[in-house]
């Protein structure tokens, strides 16, 4: 018979019908008479309660052989549940073992398992709840960013993954190369010969997909990235990973005010479609957050996840520029109290995440869109503000998160652009053909990149990124 997924099952199966599913023990309970089966196909967050006769031999052995873990292919009747919290379970009639797990070294037991463990096993995690709620909430805020951009007519842009730039000019690059590292061809002057390397020249993996993005956009008019990127900085936090994908929309005859626009609507976009679509899935993470909250003081606790999720909804983001905040900043009470790790003390520091919070979480109690940071803070591509001391950058900072996007207006100016890249010492050499589209036929534009992660983070109310990828890249870890 064929198998019916278990989300279907009990959303819409009849009662009487005869039905296969297949899928993995989650528990086995039994009783005297009847054993009962917690099967989850991953279809939903939801299990099928198989019922199994046990006065019956073949049964009997069978069950005496299925643990938590082990898979198993079930025929039989589908009827109204006496009492599982489901509407509907399954009689079984034919059990067949797919595959064991021997209890004594299947590491995923019927209980609570620390997240920090669950990462040690992230081959078996997708088999929890909290894994499986979290893949199918990704996979549905994927398809809905492609939906969001489809609908409005953007172009989906795949961008090189190998590149011989650094579009942050952080410096922060994987070098991607073929030669042997004990053994580089080398110049005359004891530096390594990368004209002699795979491509002829140096290159890395990319941490950003919008140089090239920016040429599709001065042709196209809008288009988006959705792309994995790297980026090779030591930061060890909750919030940092060496490999996550980011969303980068570029669009032409757009100033930044249509580029915060674009950007709060997007991420209001994606959060009503989480409303929308994933509510059994949220209210499971809802309630797995809650026990976590309740280990915390009163006061660090966060806002119930689907609260927060409407709060997003409802409210428009505040608009502030860089020198407003630092304004906020200095005269706030951390500050004040010296309670910040890093004190603000002068207009032209970067904000840390400490600063980007309080005055998301504290001050505003909502998303904020920083605008003008100084030009010394931001990349050498943001377009120039008459003042000479700012770019016309954006932020979006959301509670609990800090940074989900950063972007700007983007300098279309040739000679402009040229003094910067210049002045910044970046390889003019390596950039003609980001500058010709500026000496052929340039338009204002502008841009932005989400970290999908920083989004996910949010989404799920999780508290560690390295909790909403499956196989997550950090410093000393590689694993899987
Ligand atoms: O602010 P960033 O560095 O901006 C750019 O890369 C621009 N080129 C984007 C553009 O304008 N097209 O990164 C954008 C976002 C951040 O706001 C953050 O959400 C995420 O990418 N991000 C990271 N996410 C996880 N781990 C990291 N190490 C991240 N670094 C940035
Ligand atoms: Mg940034």
């Amino acid at each position: 018979m064929k198998r019916t997924k278990i989300k279907q099952l009990l959303e819409s199966g009849d009662a009487g019908s005869k039905v296969t599913v297949k899928g993995w023990v989650r528990t086995k309970r039994g009783s005297k008479n009847v054993a009962f089966l917690a099967i989850n196909d991953g279809s939903t967050i939801n299990n099928i309660q198989v019922v199994v006769d046990v006065n019956n031999n073949e049964n009997e052995a069978l069950l005496a052989k299925i643990h938590t873990g082990a898979s198993i292919s079930i025929d039989g009747l589908l009827t109204e549940s006496q009492g599982s919290g489901q509407r509907v379970e399954l009689m079984a009639e034919n059990l067949i073992i797919l595959g064991e797990a021997n209890p004594d070294e299947y590491p995923l037991q019927p209980k609570k398992h620390s997240l920090e463990f669950l990462r040690e096993i992230a081959h078996l995690r997708f088999r929890t709840n909290t894994f499986s709620a979290i893949t199918r909430l990704r996979h549905s805020m994927i398809f809905a960013v492609h939906k969001f951009f489809n609908d409005k007519g953007f172009l989906n842009i795949h961008t090189p993954i190998i590149t011989g730039s650094d579009c942050e000019g952080a410096g922060e690059m994987f070098r991607v190369s073929v030669f042997d590292p004990k053994n580089p061809p080398l110049l005359e002057d004891g530096n390594v010969n990368w004209k002699e390397d795979f491509f002829g020249k140096e290159t890395n993996l990319t941490v950003s997909g919008q140089l090239e993005g920016e040429l599709a956009a001065l042709a196209l008019s809008e288009i988006y990235t959705f792309g994995p990127t790297f980026r090779a900085e030591n930061s060890n936090t909750s919030r940092h990973l060496a490999e996550f994908w980011m969303i980068e929309p570029e669009m032409a005859f757009y100033d930044i005010n249509d580029n915060m626009d674009l950007a709060e609507e997007m991420l209001k976009y994606l959060v009503k479609y989480a409303l929308e679509n994933c509510m059994e899935d949220l209210q499971f993470l809802s309630k797995r957050q809650q026990e976590e909250e309740s280990q915390k003081p009163q006061d660090q606790r966060s806002m119930e996840l689907i609260e927060k999720l409407k709060f997003v909804l409802d409210n428009d983001f505040a608009r502030i520029s860089y020198t407003e905040a630092i304004d906020i900043l200095m005269k706030s009470k951390p500050n004040q109290k010296k309670q910040f790790q890093y004190p603000v003390e002068k207009w032209g520091t970067d904000l840390q995440s400490e600063h980007e919070r309080f005055l998301v979480e504290k001050h505003f109690k909502k998303p904020v869109i920083l605008t003008d940071y100084p030009k010394e803070i931001k990349a050498f591509y943001m377009k120039q503000n008459e003042d000479g001391k700012t770019v016309r950058a954006m932020d979006v900072l959301f509670p609990g998160i800090g940074e989900i996007i950063g972007g700007s207006q983007r300098e279309e100016n040739y000679e402009k652009l040229l003094n910067r890249i210049r002045e910044m010492h970046i390889p003019e050499k390596d950039m003609w053909w980001y500058l010709e589209t500026r000496k052929f036929g340039t338009v204002e534009h502008s841009g932005y990149g989400l970290g999908f992660e920083r989004l996910m983070l949010f989404v799920s109310g999780m508290g560690n990124i390295r909790d909403v990828i499956p196989f997550p890249r950090t410093p000393k870890n590689a694993e899987f």
